[in-house]
């Protein structure tokens, strides 16, 4: 969540579902307990994780870059009957938030969280995929990408975040990281393996189909 809360995300977040308990709980708890709060997702872009994973109902979910599991326990709300969601964490120092969290969620059973570096994870899981919500180092966006295309099941969903890097790329910021962030923007647009959609949402969430 770190970008500018413009009036329109005001608007939109206090016309939007608002949260569960847990969710309260979890948001209470990350600024409690993590140096950096505001990498957790939030309350408007956790809805519209929730919203997409009802969508799809998918039977099998991987994200990379648990946190403190907001996006997790909103991404699970989803799951199809029997589904699964596996969550990767590279951090053990946030184990004992992340896990606790993620116990209280309804969809406890069905959740898995694994701590270690999902570059190192990923190539040993088996593909089939429904959905995958991209939120590690945005440095590895890269790599995690062709791994995630790889995970996919054909017409699964990837959801990458944190694409319009805080305003920087429009305003033409020459910053390393802001034009890594540039040329995987321009890498997943030439993909002839996917279709996607730039959501000027949040801190711009890049929606990816695979074909
Ligand atoms: C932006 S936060 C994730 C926020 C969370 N998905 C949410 O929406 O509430 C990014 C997280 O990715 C983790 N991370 C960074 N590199 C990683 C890697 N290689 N493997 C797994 N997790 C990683 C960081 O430790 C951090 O907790």
């Amino acid at each position: 969540m770190k970008y500018p809360i413009d009036p329109t995300h005001q608007y939109c977040s206090a016309h939007s579902s608002p949260n569960s308990l847990l969710l309260e709980r979890i948001e209470k708890n990350t600024f409690l307990y993590t140096i950096d709060p505001f990498n957790y997702s939030g309350h408007l872009q956790g809805r519209i994780l929730a919203m997409f994973s009802k969508m799809i109902q998918p039977k099998r979910i991987l994200e990379v870059g648990t946190f403190t599991g907001y996006a997790t326990v909103c991404l699970a709300e989803g799951l199809a009957e029997g589904g699964t969601l596996l969550s990767i964490e590279i951090n053990p120092e946030i184990e004992f938030l992340n896990k606790e969290h993620i116990e209280a969620s309804p969809k406890a059973a069905q959740i898995e969280l694994i701590i270690g570096d999902a570059f190192e994870i990923m190539p040993s899981l088996e593909s089939g995929f429904d959905l995958i919500f991209l939120d590690g180092a945005k440095r590895q966006y890269e790599d995690y990408y062709e791994q995630g295309i790889r995970l996919l099941r054909s017409g699964g969903y990837l959801i990458i975040d944190n694409v319009l890097w805080k305003g920087k790329i429009i305003a033409g910021d020459q910053d390393p990281r802001t034009r890594a962030m540039e040329e995987f923007n321009i890498l997943v647009l030439h993909d002839e393996r996917v279709e996607n959609v730039v959501l000027p949402l949040c801190d711009g969430m890049q929606i990816v189909r695979k074909i």
